[in-house]
């Protein structure tokens, strides 16, 4: 049976060239990049490489760059490390309700241990609701951690904003999902950005890779302590492989970026269009201006759950909400932020492409979900 992979937003396939790159270093240069001789000086170099072009890519300098093992603990290693710098200075932090769990638990966390946290609600787009931050941006505020691009819906949050708004407060956005689809400036337009969380996984690099940015001259404290590798940050021998897969992916996902934005723009946009006139009572979480890669849309009076299992009999694979959680059988905090009831969360299924989804899948996904939909409501079993 075909497979049609629509969940790229959970996880992508890595790059052919990403998995030839990896299986050559595991197997011929497998070198310790703390070495003294050739060989560890040869791993040394795959990741001064990457670090090069991951900074690129971010438009930022190789100095800034820490490798990590992903998304999550860039996350944590950005949130406790900026709420501990600036705890002599206030107590209050801010992020928005939408957030990856990575962030919210993190947060969930330095509560426990006394700082003030806010979750800023969204409006019913799904988009940080500026009031609400107005109202709550205070002297008090030393730690912001805003998402780019949400992973459930798509939508894009106002950085841009934000930063300009910030104050003393350090900056901190988690760009998983809008690396490699945005345009990524951290000298430039970003440059009010202090740290920024990126992952492996999701632009067809490996899993368990991932990268943190943070600014010149700004010091946070190691979660890692011991050897010292990553400038200290991050003590432990790097996984050399990864990171030099990593570095690779973050080079290729951008090369015609525009051009292949645009074929992702072209389904995502085909795949509403045909849902809207082709099945009644749906919702669509994600705007027409968020990242294309990205489609939320709630099917009224179904069970997301039922219909993922149902087109994954066709070879379908899609999500519910976000699979980065392990708590997968939860309701999307994301929809419900939006506004929308319970009923409405249950029936949403997140179509996620990347840049190999062709049209003709696209079509055939949206029928057999428009099939899976109706012997859904035809059965009635939705209570
Ligand atoms: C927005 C966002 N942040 C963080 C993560 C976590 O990244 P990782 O799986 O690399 O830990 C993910 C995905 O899982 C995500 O979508």
């Amino acid at each position: 049976m075909a497979t049609y992979y629509f969940d790229n937003s959970a996880t992508t396939r890595p790059y052919d060239m990403v998995i030839d790159l990896m299986a050559h270093i595991m197997s011929e240069e497998y070198g310790n990049p703390s070495s003294l001789h050739r060989m560890g000086m040869e791993a040394e170099g795959y990741v001064r490489t990457a670090r090069e072009q991951v900074a690129k890519a971010m438009g930022a300098s190789p100095e800034e760059i820490y490798f990590t093992s992903g998304g999550s603990e860039s996350d944590n290693t950005a949130i406790f490390g900026g709420a501990y710098k600036g705890r002599r200075q206030g107590r209050k932090i801010l992020t928005s309700c939408i957030e990856h769990p990575a962030v919210l638990e993190s947060f969930a966390r330095l509560k426990e241990e006394g700082f003030e946290t806010v979750l800023l609600p969204v409006d019913k787009n799904g988009v940080l609701d500026m009031e609400a931050f107005d109202r709550e941006m205070d002297e008090d505020v030393i730690l912001i951690s805003l998402m780019h691009v949400n992973n459930e819906t798509g939508v894009i949050q106002p950085v841009e904003e934000v930063a300009k708004k910030k104050g003393h407060a350090l900056l901190h956005v988690d760009m998983v999902q809008s690396f490699g689809k945005l345009p990524i400036d951290l000298h430039g337009a970003l440059s009010g950005v202090d740290m920024a969380s990126i992952s492996g996984h999701k632009i067809h690099g490996p899993k368990g890779t991932g990268a943190l940015y943070i600014r010149r001259g700004l010091n946070i404290r190691p979660f890692l302590v011991g050897g010292g590798q990553e400038k200290g940050l991050r003590s432990g021998t790097e996984n050399v492989p990864a990171i030099a897969g990593l570095g690779l992916a973050a080079q290729t996902i951008y090369i015609n970026r525009e051009r292949k934005n645009e074929h992702l723009r072209e389904i995502r946009d085909y795949m509403r269009g045909w849902f809207e006139e082709n099945v009644d009572h749906i919702l669509l979480n994600s705007s027409e201006d968020g990242a294309p890669h990205i489609l939320s849309i709630s099917f009224e009076k179904t069970r997301g759950e039922v219909l993922l299992h149902t087109l994954e009999q066709s070879g379908i694979y899609v999500s519910t909400g976000s699979a980065c959680s392990s708590n997968k059988k939860g309701q999307s905090h994301v929809i419900k932020a939006m506004g929308r009831t319970d009923k409405q969360v249950e029936g949403t299924l997140r179509f996620s492409l990347c840049d190999s989804c062709t049209m003709d899948e696209a079509k055939f996904v949206c029928e057999k979900t428009k099939e899976a939909v109706e012997r859904f409501r035809r059965l009635g079993s939705f209570r």
